[in-house]
């Protein structure tokens, strides 16, 4: 709400105008960019200047989990501005030694030594500078199918198209590309079981020939490009893959944490714990900016006697981790990691049965509140509608049209090249999964319709 007198206050128009014009839209060419005013969020909607109520199925993007306009978390950012709104990351402060004893109980074991960043992109570079102080090695092994963030060292290791416009200046130093963990693509044409995960074999071998390599950085289930979700022996492997070669994993959880996969971390369904785990977004719903880079008792050992040389004006900002702590209340008073595994079941089953209505659906695979509708024109190529080319190339992609389709319903779903990602509030009804459905029933006529 603005808080000028009525007759200065701006008009929809006028707001989207001066969005236009004096910001950048992210991610996209300029031109065509038009964004909707939105003036209010609540639970599972978000509300424009019109009035108009859209179903927010994929979290904005896959980070307000708790849904919107939470009062506990609210209540904590304005008790935390009362309190002490800044001090310097030199201090100590409630909030920072609350927050930290919380997330020793529910990040997985081992991981007890805490930066606080203030995005996942500023998460993944300190855990990138942290492996390589530690290590005294140079190399990030990433995967093909990820996004690790925007700057420079995250989208080095960045394997989806939006490292492109950068190369070769933009992609740093030290990034190796690994084949991904994609069962229903395989880059190296297996089949599950058969392969016995040669994929992450071919991880072990490139460590090996490498040489310098210090972490491999990975989603455990990868998010924005597709929600890929791992074999159960793939993780494990993983593990003994980087121990036995003294490499450092990392566990990239900035879309999969916090309930989202039906656990508190992804990691957490293989039992495996990594070296550094990364997370952001769903770690205060998205109220506030907070990246977190979580690492073990041997890295926080090293710097005893090495220098940190990593820090930010914002690092262990108040502002963002009373509300992390609030977050993580409400998560355990709403049981919303159990309630993410039940109603990411119901979920899974009304999505796989649109596939037996829609010829366009390649897969529809996920785990918990994450899930991806791939779209294919043709079942037995798994030719997709668009490739990674036309994204960047600002082609006009069939996934947007359904998009923009489904927000005429007044639903939000994400779209990525050929793919939908949904990853609703875990806080969904049931009767809200089926009005989201149901939307995206109709929508999808506009694929089948492209076959
Ligand atoms: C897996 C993963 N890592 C890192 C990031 C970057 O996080 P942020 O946008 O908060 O910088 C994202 C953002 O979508 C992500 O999905």
């Amino acid at each position: 709400m603005s808080s000028l007198p009525l007759e200065q206050q701006l008009s929809s128009q006028e707001v989207v105008d001066a969005t236009r014009q004096f910001n950048f839209g992210t991610w996209r060419f300029q031109k065509n960019w038009s964004p909707l005013h939105i003036v209010d969020a609540d639970r599972c909607h978000f509300i424009d200047s019109n009035g108009k109520r859209y179903l927010d199925f994929s979290s904005q993007l896959m980070c307000v989990n708790l849904g919107h306009k939470n009062p506990a978390v609210i209540n904590a950012i304005i008790e935390q501005a009362r309190t002490l709104p800044y001090i310097a990351p030199g201090y100590a402060t409630t909030a920072r030694a609350e927050l930290s004893r919380l997330l020793t109980e529910v990040l997985p074991e081992g991981l007890v030594k805490f930066f606080f960043a203030t995005s996942g992109t500023e998460a993944n570079e300190a855990a990138i500078k942290i492996a390589r102080m530690f290590t005294g090695k140079t190399k990030i092994i990433a995967r093909y199918r990820s996004y690790h963030g925007s700057t420079m060292a995250s989208i080095a290791a960045t394997g989806d198209p939006r490292r492109w416009p950068l190369e070769p200046g933009g992609k740093g130093q030290g990034v190796v590309f690994a084949p991904e963990v994609n069962c229903y693509r395989c880059p190296i044409k297996h089949q599950y079981p058969g392969c016995d995960i040669a994929c992450a074999d071919y991880l072990e071998h490139m460590i090996a020939n490498e040489s310098d390599v210090a972490a491999v950085l990975v989603e455990p289930v990868v998010g924005t490009n597709g929600v890929l979700v791992p074999p159960p022996e793939y993780f494990p492997r993983l593990r003994r893959i980087c121990d036995r070669h003294n490499v450092l994993l990392i566990a990239d959880e900035v879309m999969s944490g916090w309930g989202r996969t039906g656990e508190w971390f992804a990691v957490n369904h293989w039992n495996v714990q990594p070296d550094i785990l990364v997370t952001a977004k769903g770690i205060t719903s998205a109220y506030v900016p907070l990246g977190l880079c979580a690492t073990t008792e041997r890295i926080a050992a090293y710097f005893q006697d090495h220098y940190f040389a990593h820090g930010h004006t914002y690092e262990a900002h108040p502002m963002t981790l009373a509300p992390a702590i609030a977050t993580i209340h409400e998560m355990q008073r709403l049981n919303l990691v159990e309630r993410s595994r039940v109603m990411g079941q119901y979920l899974g089953e009304k999505l796989r049965a649109l596939a037996h209505n829609h010829p366009s659906i390649g897969e529809i695979r996920g785990l918990g509140l994450f899930w991806a509708l791939d779209l294919v024109k043709n079942r037995e190529t798994k030719e997709p509608f668009n490739t990674m080319p036309d994204k960047i190339s600002g082609k006009p992609l069939l996934v947007d049209q359904i998009a923009a389709e489904m927000m005429k319903a007044g639903v939000l779903v994400q779209a990525w090249i050929s793919h939908l990602v949904i990853a609703p509030p875990l806080i969904i009804e049931k009767s809200e999964i089926d009005c989201a459905v149901e939307a995206l029933d109709s929508a999808l006529a506009l694929a089948d319709r492209s076959l």
